[in-house]
Parts: C-alpha cells; structure tokens; sequence
C-alpha cells in the first residue's frame, strides 16, 4: 500500500469512529452536538490517527485495537485546536477552510464543545473493544493521553507560547515548547501503538520514541514555517498569523532560511532513527518526507 491509500484508509477508519461515536449521543444539547460534529468532521489531515496505525501496523498490532487510540488522540487534538482558535489565545478565523468553531457557533459553545471533545477522547479509550488479551492495557492507554495532553504536554505547551508572545526566547526554549505543544500528542501516538504491541525490544522502542519526538517537532516547524509561506486558501487557516501577533517560532527566531535548513536537518534525523530499526519502515519514511514537504 503506498502513503496516499493508506492515509485515506486512516481517514476512512478515523471518520467512522467519530461519526459513531457522535451520532449516539443523544439531542438533548443539539447546538453543542453539531459543535462537535464540526470541530470533527469537517476536515484535518488526521496525521495523528495516521501515526497510530502506521507505527501498529508496522508492530503486528491488529487494527481494531487501533481504532480507540486513533479516534481518541484525534478528539484531543480537534479539542486543541478549537481552543486555540479562541480570542483568548490565537484568535484565528479560519480553520479546514472553515469559520473557527466560535465564528460558526459562539464562544460558550466553542469552549464547551471543546471540554466535551476532550472527555469524549477519555470515554472512547475505556469504551472500545480490544481483544482480550490487551485489555490489561487500557489504563495505560488512558495515562499516556492524559499525560500528553494536560500539564505536562499539550496544555503546558499551550501556556508556554503564550507566555513567549512578544518576547525574545532562547532556541532551547523555543524547542521545548514545541516538543509540549505538538510535540506530546505526535509522541502519544506513536507511544500508544508500542503500549499494544506485544513483543519489541527496549532499544527498538528508544528508537520509535525518537523518531516520535524527531517528527513532533519537525511537525511545528514545517507549521511555523508554512505561517510565513502558505497560502491561506491551501492551508485553510489564516497565513501570517504569527507574525501579526508576534508569536516566538522558528522562522521568527533563526530567520526562514535557517528555519528551512533545521526543517532538513530534522528530517534526516527522522529517517536515521527509521534506519536504525529492524522493520519495514516504508509507510513512516514516505510520511516524513510527507510532514517536511506538505503544504497544508
Ligand atoms: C495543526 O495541526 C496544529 C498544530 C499542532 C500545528 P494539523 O496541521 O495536524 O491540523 P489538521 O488536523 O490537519 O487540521
Ligand atoms: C497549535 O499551534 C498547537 C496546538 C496545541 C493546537 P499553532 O497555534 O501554531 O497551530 P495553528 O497554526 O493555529 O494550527
Ligand atoms: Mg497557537
Ligand atoms: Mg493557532
Ligand atoms: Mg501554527
């Protein structure tokens, strides 16, 4: 299978664990289900869920037990997004090439849907069935998403690059915000997929743990810089962004061209923790090249 069928296999499987998971909730908050509903399925690359099953299938994983893993770190970052989006933080208008969820519903609801994206992730995890031999994994499942997302990941990321609005922050910094922000939810992915596979080594788990947090940060720097390069209507979300509220990234810290040349440095990192370990990497080294080259 090459990249493109497999991402779409991806999507397929992602939209129909949400879709599902969606359509049975009750109607009783109609304005708050459609909320979701949109924050969900109105588009997104699905680059996470992508991650959980390439890195599964790659380790014998069977694809069911992917599925609660896949949809639930997709809630999360649908979650991610819509609050970034706020005017308390990005204060962005366009996302998917949508109004952001508050232009479309109202910022109540834009909050809301997303503390209830962010449960729904958690609900799914201790719902999905997972062949009876890894149910004792649940709860860890459960943990590594608790932790990518709160604190010390995703939200702590979040409050980082707040803070680094209009301000001179050191490339370390720069570095370790990036690696909470994206970072955490791109390493749960593939952290997940370990966690449910059966036999691999320690040495081959640093290695996809490397390649995890390579591409993570890779991810935001390909991101920083499509800011400054994109085109709004390929991105479907505003370009320029940063620069008009002074945000602290990679093109704004080392200038696009050096940004550029650390992208490339990031990638072939990437495809060294690939090589170094004993499986058919294909899929994981044509979505490197993917996550580098994208331009959306
Ligand atoms: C955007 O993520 C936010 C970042 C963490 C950079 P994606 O580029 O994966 O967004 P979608 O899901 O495809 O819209
Ligand atoms: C967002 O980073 C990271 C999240 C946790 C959502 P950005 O603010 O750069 O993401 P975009 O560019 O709005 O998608
Ligand atoms: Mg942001
Ligand atoms: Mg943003
Ligand atoms: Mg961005």
């Amino acid at each position: 299978m090459n990249l493109t069928t497999f991402q779409q296999h991806c999507r397929d499987k992602v939209n129909q664990t949400l879709s599902q998971t969606i359509d049975a909730l009750p109607e009783d908050s109609e304005m708050l289900k459609q909320a979701m509903n949109y924050a969900l399925l109105i588009g997104g690359k699905r680059m996470r869920p992508f991650l959980v099953y390439a890195v599964g299938s790659m380790l014998s994983v069977k694809e069911k037990n992917l599925d609660g893993p896949a949809a639930a770190i997709e809630a999360i970052h649908a979650y991610s997004l819509i609050h970034d989006d706020l005017p308390a933080m990005d204060d962005d208008n366009l996302r998917r090439g949508h109004p952001t969820l508050h232009i479309q519903f109202d910022e109540a609801t834009a909050i809301l849907a997303g503390d209830a994206l962010q449960t729904m992730a958690f609900e799914i995890l201790c719902d999905y069935p997972l062949s009876k031999e890894l149910v004792v994994k649940r709860i860890e499942l459960v943990k590594i998403i608790c932790q990518a997302s709160g604190y010390n990941g995703m939200c702590g990321g979040q409050a980082m690059d707040l803070a680094a609005t209009n301000k001179q922050i050191s490339q370390q910094q720069l570095q370790e915000l990036h690696g909470k922000k994206t970072g955490a939810l791109i390493r749960a992915c593939v952290e997940m997929a370990i966690t449910l596979s059966t036999d691999i080594t320690p040495h081959n788990r640093q290695q996809l743990m490397n390649f995890a947090k390579t591409i993570g940060l890779a991810f935001q720097v390909q991101d920083d810089i499509l800011d400054v390069t994109g085109d709004s209507k390929v991105l479907g979300k505003p370009q320029g962004s940063d620069q008009a509220k002074n945000k602290s990234t990679y093109p704004a810290m080392l200038g696009l061209e050096q940004a550029k040349v650390y992208l490339n440095e990031l990638h072939e990192q990437a495809l060294q923790a690939l090589r170094a370990l004993p499986y058919n990497t294909h899929m994981l080294v044509s979505f490197t090249d993917f996550v580098i080259h994208r331009t959306y």
